[in-house]
């Protein structure tokens, strides 16, 4: 399909992107877990890379010409692959998609399945950064989670990564689950502290509809968190991952100077993204469009996509605030201006007169900033 970006008003595309690939694979899942990930369906794995494989063919010729910044290997659990699939699926890319020499690229990954064997598999790949999901360093809440590892797993699975020369790892945690306590979230931060990580995503628990863990808390038979509890334990990682050197750069992100997520940033800057596997979603030249999340369908027209959407100047200016705001830089309100041929703050005053009035957010150096963290989304949701 052919857009004339320029007769819709939003500026043409450069010819770059980031490339994600989705591996929905898991050996059990998370109580608390609504992404595309299933547990027990491995029989499907050496199919569903060939799918991939496919599909990275397909794109390339219709992509190709793009260069790729930036990859990220998510899920699920790409590590739950067995030793050699990862290695083949770069080499797909690499054949078909022109790399930039500095690219990141980044594999998500549990402790469980993160061998020392599949770390020197990633390295030798090229691999440069690891995500590893920890979650919580307290058991309760790790069996609460149904997490299928241990806290000395994955201690000893960062210890490995070092060893065999990873210098760029990042952890997740979740905050707010039912049952933590500000102590949980003290030990947890304190473990991560004696590791040298250079990156960590802090994700305040969202209670999932469909999840085991939602059931149980609209059931009665767990309480949720108090509100202002959760806003405290926010407050405290915030405050202790600055101290130790973290700074937030995102609502949920915190790095080590020179360790953001490039791959993450981009999205957030509503750079283009092409998204490959089951339920992936992507961003090219003014299009939206999603995989389906069918594991049988995705096998036999890995190419198909669904879901597809041209880009208007509406969508395309409230997206590019409402990601803008989740980043502590804020919006660019001159960049905005530029792209959009427009004057932000006339355009968009019936909502920034209310805010700036009640100080929820900021004007600093032609940025706009929110400054309560706690309500982020209701602010952001104001534009829409
Ligand atoms: C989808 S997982 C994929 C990585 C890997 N399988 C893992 O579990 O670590 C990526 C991250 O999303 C976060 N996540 C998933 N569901 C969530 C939820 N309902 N609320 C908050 N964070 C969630 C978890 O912190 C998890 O580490
Ligand atoms: S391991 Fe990760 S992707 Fe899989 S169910 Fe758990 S949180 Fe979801």
């Amino acid at each position: 399909m052919f857009v004339d970006l320029n007769k819709c008003g939003v500026k043409p595309y450069k010819n770059e992107m980031s490339l994600y690939i989705h591996i929905p694979f898991c050996v059990s899942k998370c109580t608390y877990c609504n992404f595309c990930s299933f547990a027990g369906k491995q029989d499907y794995i050496p199919q569903y890379v060939q799918a991939l494989c496919t599909e990275i063919e397909q794109k390339a010729q219709e992509f190709g010409y793009m260069l790729i910044t930036s990859i990220y290997i998510g899920g699920g659990t790409p590590s739950f692959l067995p030793l050699g699939y990862i290695t083949k699926i770069l080499d797909c890319v690499k054949q078909k998609f022109k790399l930039s020499n500095n690219i990141s690229i980044t594999i998500e990954g549990n402790p469980n399945s993160l061998t020392k064997e599949k770390l020197q598999e990633y390295y030798n790949a090229k691999i440069n950064r690891l995500s590893i999901g920890l979650q919580s360093a307290n058991a309760d809440v790790l069996k609460l989670l149904n997490r299928a590892h241990t806290t000395q797993e994955f201690i000893n699975t960062i210890k490995t990564a070092q060893e065999i020369g990873f210098k760029n790892i990042s952890a997740d945690i979740i905050i707010g689950v039912p049952t933590q306590t500000l102590e949980d979230i003290k030990q947890t931060l304190n473990l991560l502290f004696s590791l040298n990580l250079q990156h960590i995503s802090a994700y305040g628990l969202i209670l999932e509809p469909n999840t085991p863990l939602y059931r149980l808390v609209k059931s009665g038979k767990l309480s949720p968190l108090p509100e202002d509890l959760q806003n405290q334990m926010y407050d405290f990682v915030v405050k202790e991952l600055k101290q130790h050197g973290f700074i937030r750069y995102e609502i949920s992100n915190f790095a080590k100077q020179g360790f953001k997520s490039q791959h993450n940033i981009n999205y957030w800057q509503r750079g283009q993204y092409l998204g490959v596997g089951l339920d992936a979603y992507s961003f090219v030249k003014g299009l939206h469009w999603q995989n389906t999340n069918n594991l049988d369908k995705y096998i036999q027209q890995p190419n198909k996509k669904i879901k597809t959407e041209i880009e208007t100047i509406y969508t395309a200016k409230l997206e590019t605030i409402m990601l803008g705001l989740r980043m502590d830089s804020g919006l660019d309100i001159q960049k905005f201006n530029a792209d959009f041929n427009t004057d932000f703050l006339k355009e968009y005053s019936y909502v920034l007169e209310n805010l700036l009035n009640n100080k929820l957010v900021k004007i600093q150096n032609n940025h706009l900033i929110i400054t309560d963290q706690h309500i982020s989304n209701a602010i952001i949701s104001e534009f829409a």
